[in-house]
């Protein structure tokens, strides 16, 4: 018997006092104001207005207007309790060519939020990139290519001199993986490219962008600046217990987990990917120094986490389960691994057909842990799209999704008791928003959007996570 089977029903669990207790949104999921100050495309808004790109055409042109109710949606975090929030900056709102001087009004817009959540208690965590490349780099080739990983450590620059005096925690990349893979390898993703060697060149252009991302910011910033990477971590779980069936589950670590947290934190790339991913590239494309060049001291490690990945050896030729939207589609979003076929777990799921299994990030954080001791981690994503249902009255009661959150926090919490160090905990999302390829049809907030009239709505997991932040404890 374990020790979670025999604690008592009415068990308490406290988290420590300094824990970080957040909310996590992301730029062209919730600002809108698309065009205005001086903004100017990225590639999600090139993406979003092609047809068929995303569910009924919708945009983030309006998105949920962060952009003009930035202090309302500060208030709502206030009323809550939050004492942390992450967001991102629109990297073609502050510098929207993707090279040269910045915009002011864009800044201003950054140093509005960041000063309205520090005169709130809430301490800001900023991520420089979640997705939205300015177009005219993705015109001139992307993540491909290498100069990309140059302008990003400009653009990282310009944002720690505007706001360094001011915002401690910062985040260089929001989940790499999707960039480089559902962005040029599924191209379910902006820019929606479908190359597999395009792909793996993109991985390591951002890989070497956090790297020289990471140097310009310890130069520019004060030296108690907390850096992180936030890595959305799969946790690999073979089908069976066969010698194939655990290949194919270190193929997609080597290509899900260890392509960032080998170069990144290892300092170079592990030898089973190349080998993997030989007959698609000899990865020339990367240059001497590079590898040294990623590899930089972070202060934690932030881990993006939903559901477990479930994977199973197929022989050729042989056909796969059904499509699940990530794994087995027509284009694969995982160079080197055809052979890999991937299954939902059978029991509770969330609106996104994904499977409820808080188990696999205990086994995740503690995994990580052990082989990085030294390195702090952090939730910077977790959370869950279900179906609202809104009363006579206008409110919603979201059971679902608070029991989602308590079953992952108590899996942060068994974590800690084994003396994991993980610093806090960012809910996935704030407010409901634009859920990139799924438009406004997934909703993952704590507070509910009306999308014709943009008035917000805590939902009752609103007032739960709430209760839970304010007073640091969980109860069974
Ligand atoms: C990860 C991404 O960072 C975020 O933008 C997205 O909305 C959530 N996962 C849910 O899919």
């Amino acid at each position: 018997m374990t020790a979670s089977e025999t604690r008592p029903l009415t068990a308490i669990r406290s988290f420590p006092s300094d824990f970080l207790w957040g909310a996590a949104t992301a730029a062209y999921q919730i600002e809108g104001a698309a065009a205005e100050d001086g903004r100017t495309p990225s590639i999600w808004d090139t993406f979003s207005h092609t047809p068929g790109k995303v569910f009924e055409g919708h945009t983030g042109d309006v998105a949920v207007d962060h952009y003009h109710r930035f202090r309302e949606d500060v208030g709502i975090m206030s009323e809550m309790g939050l004492n942390a929030y992450r967001f991102s900056v629109s990297w073609s709102r502050v510098q929207p060519t993707g090279r040269g001087p910045a915009v002011q009004k864009g800044l201003d817009f950054y140093r509005a939020l960041v000063d309205e959540l520090l005169a709130a208690g809430i301490e800001p965590a900023l991520t420089l990139y979640h997705w939205d490349l300015p177009q005219e780099l993705e015109d001139a080739g992307g993540w491909p290519e290498r100069a990309t990983a140059e302008r990003f450590a400009e653009y990282a620059g310009i944002v720690a001199d505007a706001l360094g005096d001011r915002v401690t925690r910062w985040t260089t990349l929001n989940e790499p993986w999707c960039t480089a893979f559902l962005g040029y390898g599924s191209g379910v993703h902006a820019p929606g490219r479908t190359d597999p060697v395009d792909s793996l060149r993109a991985a390591h252009h951002l890989n070497l962008g956090h790297g020289l991302a990471v140097q310009a910011l310890r130069a520019a910033l004060p030296a108690d600046r907390q850096l992180a990477v936030s890595l959305n971590l799969h946790e690999v779980r073979p089908l069976t217990d066969s010698a194939e069936d655990r290949d194919a589950a270190r193929r997609i670590d080597a290509v899900g987990n260890r392509i960032w947290l080998g170069p990144m934190l290892d300092g170079a790339y592990p030898e089973d990917l190349l080998a993997d991913t030989a007959h698609l590239t000899d990865w020339s494309f990367v240059r001497d120094g590079d590898t040294e060049a990623v590899r930089q001291p972070l202060d934690l490690l932030a881990v993006n986490y939903y559901t477990p990945t479930l994977v199973s050896h197929v022989p050729e030729g042989a056909e796969k389960p059904q499509d699940d939207g990530h794994g087995n589609s027509e284009h694969s979003p995982w160079p080197g691994a055809d052979s890999v076929a991937f299954h939902r777990a059978p029991g509770e799921r969330t609106a996104m057909g994904w499977p409820v299994d808080a188990s696999a990030l205990y086994d995740l954080l503690s995994r990580v842990s052990a082989a990085y001791p030294d390195l702090p981690l952090v939730i910077s994503e977790n959370g869950a799209a279900y179906e609202d249902e809104v009363g006579e009255d206008g409110s919603v009661h979201d059971p679902e999704r608070a029991a989602y959150v308590h079953a992952h926090l108590e899996a942060v919490h068994r974590a800690l008791t084994d003396g994991v160090d993980v610093r806090g905990y960012f809910l996935w999302s704030l407010l409901d928003n634009f859920e990139w390829a799924y438009g406004y049809a997934k909703r993952f907030g704590a507070v509910r959007v009306d999308y014709d009239t943009l008035e917000r709505t805590p939902k009752s997991s609103a007032r739960w996570y709430g209760r839970v932040a304010r007073t640091g404890e969980l109860h069974a």
